[in-house]
This record gives C-alpha cells, structure tokens and sequence, in this order.
C-alpha cells in the first residue's frame, strides 16, 4: 500500500477553502429529488442535470471533489467525453459513491444496516480504473424511542471499517460516513449523546482494522436538534456542540472532517459550517460535502429546462463558492444578497 499516495489525495480532498460535492444520489433518490421539480427520472435527464454540475466552469476554486454515482461514473458529459475526465481536467477529484444503500436491520425493528461488502475489492479496483480516487461509504443511524441500539451501531461500525480497509487496499481514500439523523423532534443533547456514541465505536472498529488515519475523511453529522424539535438549538449552540463532539471522539490524525449537510437549510449548513471554523484551533479541516445544501436551488432554477441550464450552474456556482467562504470561517449572511 501507498500510503503517500493516499495521504495526498485525502489532503487535497480537504484543502484550505475547497469542499466536496455529493452528486452521488441513487436512482431512487435522484427519482425523489426529480419528482419535486417534475422531471421524469430518465437517463437522459439525469445526464443532463450531472452535467450542468459537473461542467460548471470555476468551480475548482472551491470544490477539490465530486462524489458521483455508479451510472454517472459511466456516462459522458454532453460533449461527449467521459465525467470523470471533464473533472480530473478541471482539478477535480473523481469520487464514487459504493455502498449499496442502508437495510432493515433482521431483528431489530427500526434499524439499518448498509449492505454492498460483498465483491467491493474488485468494483473498487474497476472504480480506480475509471478514475475514482475516493470512495463514500454511508452508515445510517436513527434517533427514536429506544434506538439506536449498541447492536446496530457495532455492526455498521464494523461494516465502514472493513469497507474503508478495502478501499486503502486499493489505493482509494475512505470517505467515513456515519449519518445520525436529524429527523424526528429530539433535542441536540440526544443528537450529542448518539453521535458522539457512534464515532467512538466508529473510531474503535478503524483501528481495530488496522486504517491508516491519515488517509481517509470523515463525513459525519453535524450535532443539531431533531427537524420536528419545538426548541430548536441556535446556529452557535450547533456549531459548539459539534466542535466539542468532534474533539473528543475523532483522533487528530485524521485530515480532514466533511460535513453532510442532511437537510438542513442552503443558509443553515453554510452558516453552521463557518461558525464552527471560527472558533479555531482545531487539529483537523472542517469542510463541506454537502448534496442537497449544494443542489437545491441550482435543482429549481435549472428545473429540467434548457433555459434553466445557465441559471442552474450559476446558484451551484453561488453555493460552493459560499460553502468555501463557510470553510475558513468567512461567510456571513450578508454575502447572501450579493449576485451569483
Ligand atoms: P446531504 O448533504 O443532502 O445530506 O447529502 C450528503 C450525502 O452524501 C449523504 O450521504
């Protein structure tokens, strides 16, 4: 193994003012997001919409990485040459979305587990071929009455470890992403409490197969309270709880920490994420890798229509370049009003 090689790329996946895009929604997701502009779920769409993303002209100033999905992967932009090669053109790392989505958990009614251990080692290596040079790994925990339970949260513990194992192997960094959910109305104390639980666990079961730190990203939640919370915690109370969740579970050998955004507001996630770099003096990046956070006005300015194209990259545009302010601690909202 490389680790040199890996080190690298986890690095420039995390560079000062630069963030991830998640544009790695799966066939039934990108389906719900489609219905919500009504657009038909069509290869055809799809590609388009990818490329309006992926081709966005400037965007390398803030956006080190793309994580696509396994048709995107394939395809090729609109004039004709293969996604991740119009990124790695742009300075863009390619990324790939590989596991195969979150399950009933047999026996444990309420919960999750992600499947797609089985062959990884050889789609990882297809993956690399293609381009890839990280990968994304999503463990989904919820907050309910009695869950999550030690059970559930050991098992996709161990199943994001074994996952990121095979990606060092074949020289593709990890993207570690265990996701507490914000939906349902518990408190931020909850959300602190669970998430804090599952990194240590998380964390547990890296080391116990044997990860190299240094070459791999984290992409956790931030600690936020429930979306259905009557008293809803401010955005400083999000960004201290967070701080301070993340200082005592995650080890400051990793690089860098990329936040999901899952479903908070535009505003919010940017908010959130520049709060916390302003309280500095942390070991590791705080960054973005936000999906939703990114896309969704440039998804309703764009709305399947050929004049929505140009509109539709400029909001992306807006929205990373905001995202990159957020990641050294420099967005306010007033840059909000300033033009795209
Ligand atoms: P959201 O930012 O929309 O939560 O998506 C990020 C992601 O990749 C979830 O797995």
């Amino acid at each position: 193994m490389n680790l040199t090689d890996l080190e690298k790329v986890a690095h420039a996946m995390v560079a000062k003012g630069k963030g991830l895009l998640a544009a790695d929604e799966s066939s039934s997701t990108i389906k719900k997001r489609f219905d919500g502009i009504k657009i038909e779920s069509t290869e055809d769409n799809r590609r388009t919409y990818r490329d309006m993303l992926l081709t966005a002209a400037g965007a390398q100033q803030w956006v080190s990485g793309v994580i696509l999905y396994d048709e995107t992967i394939r395809q090729k932009s609109l004039s004709g040459v293969p996604f991740p090669e119009v990124l790695a053109k742009a300075g863009i790392i390619p990324g790939i979305k590989v596991d195969l989505g979150a399950k009933p958990l047999a026996g444990f009614p309420g919960e999750t587990i992600t499947e797609g251990l089985d062959g990884l080692r050889e789609r990882l290596a297809e993956y690399y071929k293609l381009g890839a040079r990280f990968a994304k790994w999503r463990a989904v925990i919820d907050i309910a009455d009695g869950i999550p339970g030690a059970f559930a949260i050991e098992s996709n513990a161990q199943a994001l470890a074994r996952y990121a194992a095979l990606c060092q192997e074949q020289q593709i960094v990890p993207i570690v992403e265990p996701e507490v959910l914000m939906d349902g109305g518990h408190s931020i104390e909850r959300c602190e409490a669970v998430t804090g639980e599952v990194l240590q666990v998380v964390f547990d079961q890296l080391h116990k197969h044997r990860i190299h730190l240094e070459g791999m990203v984290l992409k956790p939640n931030m600690v936020i309270s429930g979306k259905k919370a009557t008293d809803r915690a401010s955005p400083e109370q999000v960004a201290a709880a967070t701080v301070r969740t993340l200082k005592r579970h995650v080890p400051s050998a990793v690089p860098g920490i990329a936040f999901l955004s899952g479903g908070q507001s535009s505003q919010e996630a940017t908010l959130h994420l520049s709060l916390m770099n302003r309280i500095g003096g942390l070991p590791w990046a705080l960054t973005f890798s936000y999906g939703r956070a990114l896309q969704d006005t440039a998804l309703k300015s764009w709305s399947g229509s050929k004049e929505g194209y140009a509109q539709g990259q400029k909001e992306y545009l807006k929205r990373a370049r905001l995202n990159g302010l957020a990641s050294t601690g420099q967005y306010t909202a007033a840059l909000e009003n300033q033009a795209a």
